[in-house]
């Protein structure tokens, strides 16, 4: 996809002072990605300092942890060595648990971009944030609806939501109307109901029912579902019949909610390694595909078969099909590697075969209907709607 060029920023307020000011470079680099559609969400970014958000974030973290946490001065200027790694397009992990695993961050600021523009937010729209993290989405939304919108915020962590609180303190943008609370995002925020947006920036296992019973006529659900092993964004509203729809946005990944929003069957089974002994490695199956192919084949792959689980957390390669009887394949750029029997191989010969009469589909053509499983509503019945 060649990048449309993003719209000019706008004149308009400015929120901080002079030498709080958002880099240019970052815009500049935000703007090359090709996400930017609306002078909204331009100037948005333009105006809140990411680095009044993030107070500090952790570097090379490995799987058992380590790593170190990188204050970020909120009294004095930043270094600019520091505020170039504050405004890579990157996530800034800002939280870990004791064992090491990221509980909270600062998303990627063009996933966050994107999944703005997906929710075409507008002025004096009431809006609810599942996953308040840093403060700086819930900054950029009271942006996008002012002067007289409302955005209303939760987190399940008590230093999470006072750290966001804060910045927004620091921002000058703790106007009436714009809260952060300590809640489930399960539930939803029954006070300040009807919302004509729900944001959520923490991957769930399907939409919580409690926000669909919350929204507005025409409002829309802008949140990370579980899918092929990973959480990409959906776009979800009624139908005119009635019909709550799914509508695939981005393939991206985010951390995993905590309570009920991770609360539905886990679709997929992983064979046993110990039942699985033949092994192999086949070419010349799946296509020469850049990064954003690949992304759309995995995407589409969930799509077709539900056994489409993630076996790396590189985006480049993770996508796998397992099969608890059959075995497990993990489909890399050149090769796929089949542990187990080689009639997955054919099955998955058939599904690209279905995805290349389809002519290639990605995340944007594919719709579904969602259905309660556990405690949430999970995407079925996908249907290419390219
Ligand atoms: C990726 S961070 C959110 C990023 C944030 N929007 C920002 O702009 O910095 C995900 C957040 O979701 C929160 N979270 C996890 N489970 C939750 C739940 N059930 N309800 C509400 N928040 C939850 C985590 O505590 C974490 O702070």
């Amino acid at each position: 996809m060649s990048p449309r060029p993003a719209p000019p920023v706008p004149p308009g307020p400015s929120v901080v002072s002079p030498h709080d000011a958002v880099p240019a470079t970052f815009l500049a680099a935000l703007r090359a990605t090709g996400v930017l559609r609306t002078a909204a969400v331009v100037r948005a970014f333009a105006t809140v300092p990411r680095h009044r958000c993030v107070t500090g974030f952790f570097t090379g973290l490995g799987k058992q942890g380590g790593g170190s946490y990188v204050e970020v001065p909120q009294q004095d200027a930043v270094p600019p060595g520091l505020l170039e790694a504050v405004y890579a397009d990157h996530p800034l992990i800002t939280h870990v648990s004791p064992d090491g695993r990221p509980t909270s961050s600062s998303s990627t600021p063009s996933l966050m971009a994107r999944m703005l523009e997906a929710m075409c937010p507008e002025p004096g729209m009431n809006v609810l944030e599942i996953g308040a993290g840093t403060g700086y989405n819930a900054a950029l939304l009271s942006i996008l609806t002012a002067p007289h919108g409302t955005v209303t915020s939760v987190d399940t962590q008590p230093e999470v939501v006072a750290g966001a609180l804060a910045a927004l303190r620091r921002l000058d943008l703790d106007r009436p109307g714009i809260s952060v609370r300590l809640a489930d995002g399960w539930a939803g925020h029954p006070a300040e109901t009807p919302y004509d947006r729900v944001i959520a920036t923490v991957g769930v296992a399907g939409v919580s029912p409690r926000w669909v019973d919350q929204l507005a006529p025409n409002g829309l659900v802008v949140v990370p579902v579980r899918h092929g092993g990973a959480h990409p964004v959906l776009a979800v509203n009624r139908a005119p019949d009635g019909e709550l729809m799914g509508r695939g946005v981005v393939w991206t990944d985010f951390i995993r909610a905590e309570g009920k929003l991770a609360d539905a069957p886990w679709p997929l089974s992983w064979p046993d390694p110990h039942a699985l002994t033949s092994e192999g490695w086949h070419t010349g199956i799946i296509p020469e595909l850049d990064d954003d192919g690949y992304r759309d084949l995995w995407f589409s792959l969930a799509c077709l078969d539900s056994r489409v689980v993630r076996t790396s957390y590189d985006p480049a390669i993770g996508c796998g099909l397992a099969d608890p009887q059959l075995g497990l394949l993990r489909l890399g750029r050149d090769a796929v590697h089949r542990i187990g029997d080689q009639r997955l191989v054919d099955e998955l010969r058939r599904r690209l075969d279905r995805w290349e009469d389809l002519g290639r589909p990605g995340p944007a053509d594919w719709s579904c209907q969602l259905t309660a499983a556990g405690s949430v509503l999970v995407p079925s019945q996908w249907r290419c709607v390219r």
